[in-house]
């Protein structure tokens, strides 16, 4: 696996010709590739364009695009804006964090779903709103829930 992380790596940095202020670019194809910025990939990118590599970490951790743990396959964000929690997205939070055994912000262990929080996706009249990826789900129950889930477990 490090080894496959390393080339798909080194094919991504090689797109963009050792420019250094690509390092961005290069941090969002990683997103892309693997759903996550996996350590290997970036010691690759560090050695390959000679920035250091806490300058590296400093940068994909700034950023709330990237994520340096393994993401799931599909992303569950559960609304937490101010009429989603009037609507008891919390209890919305905690069923699917018992349905999935996990805590928000982790992912399960065989990488089907990750579980976030998120501040109003701007369509508060449909509260309260789970995205799974791009897809609305509006008005979710707790009832709901054990089918959002078994939608996206196929
Ligand atoms: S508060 Fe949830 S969509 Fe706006």
């Amino acid at each position: 696996m490090s080894q496959e992380i390393r080339e798909t790596a080194q094919k991504i940095i090689g797109k963009y010709s050792g420019d250094p202020t690509s390092l961005i670019a290069i941090l969002l194809d990683y997103q892309d590739a693997f759903s996550y910025l996996p350590r290997e990939a970036l010691v690759e990118v560090s050695e390959a364009m000679e920035i250091p590599l806490p300058r590296v970490f400093s940068i994909a951790t700034f950023f709330k695009a990237f994520s340096l743990k393994p993401q799931g396959k599909h992303t569950i964000h559960v609304c937490m804006g101010t009429a989603c929690h009037v609507r008891g997205a919390d209890k919305i939070t905690e069923k699917f964090e018992r349905e999935l055994s996990i805590k928000e912000g982790d992912t399960t262990s065989d990488l089907m779903f990750s579980l976030h929080k998120v501040y109003c996706v701007g369509c508060c009249g449909l509260a309260p709103v789970v995205m799974v990826n791009e897809d609305v789900n509006a008005k979710v129950t707790l009832q709901k829930v054990p089918s959002i889930i078994k939608k996206y477990r196929k």
